[in-house]
């Protein structure tokens, strides 16, 4: 996701005429499906799996809003590469996974989709990094100030 996210924003800044500009396109489309078929495993383990439950000291308002921040990052998982699948397939083009494999274009033909899908990845990518770094500063601010191991029990280790 890191590399997606600083891919993403090296490419964009490319001319057509640059060295790299097909190159880094088509490395992100298939890391970008990578990290969706990952995601879903993920999501689906996650739901199989016993989800590790908030610690007792953590307040009311701190559980609700790690809870939904989970719960949105898994989301955005699943629509970041979606919104990115619908810039590219939405020519009618199908989108390679490394030259090994094509995933068809399903999405109708539209004026405008191609625009419409650039700008929702743009803010969901975004937006998403921004969800990201809070998630990792509350990380840290329990695991060194509260003293409370949470990056221990992210790490799925228990607290010690
Ligand atoms: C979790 C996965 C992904 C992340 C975090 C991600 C992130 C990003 C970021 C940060 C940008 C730059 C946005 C901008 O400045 O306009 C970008 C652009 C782009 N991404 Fe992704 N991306 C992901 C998956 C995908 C997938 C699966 C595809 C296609 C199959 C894709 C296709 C594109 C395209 C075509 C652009 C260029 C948009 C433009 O030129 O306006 N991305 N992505």
């Amino acid at each position: 996701m890191i590399v997606l996210f600083m891919l993403g924003y090296y490419m964009t800044d490319l001319s057509y005429m640059d060295l790299y500009y097909n190159l880094s396109y088509n490395i992100h489309k298939s890391l970008g499906i990578l990290a969706f078929e990952l995601s879903v495993a993920m999501i689906l383990w996650t739901l199989y799996c016993k989800i590790p439950q908030p610690l007792a000291s953590h307040k009311n308002w701190e559980q609700i809003a790690a809870r939904l921040a989970h719960i949105t990052l898994f989301i955005m998982m699943v629509l970041i590469p979606f919104s990115g699948y619908a810039i590219s397939s939405s020519g009618g083009k199908a989108v390679s996974f490394f030259d090994w494999y094509a995933i068809p274009s399903f999405l109708p033909i539209r004026e405008g989709l191609e625009d419409f899908a650039g700008e929702v990845h743009y803010y969901l990518a975004y937006g998403t990094l921004l969800l990201v770094c809070i998630h990792i500063a509350a990380a840290l601010k329990h695991q060194f100030i509260d003293k409370d191991g949470t990056i221990s029990r992210m790490l799925g280790r228990p607290a010690e």
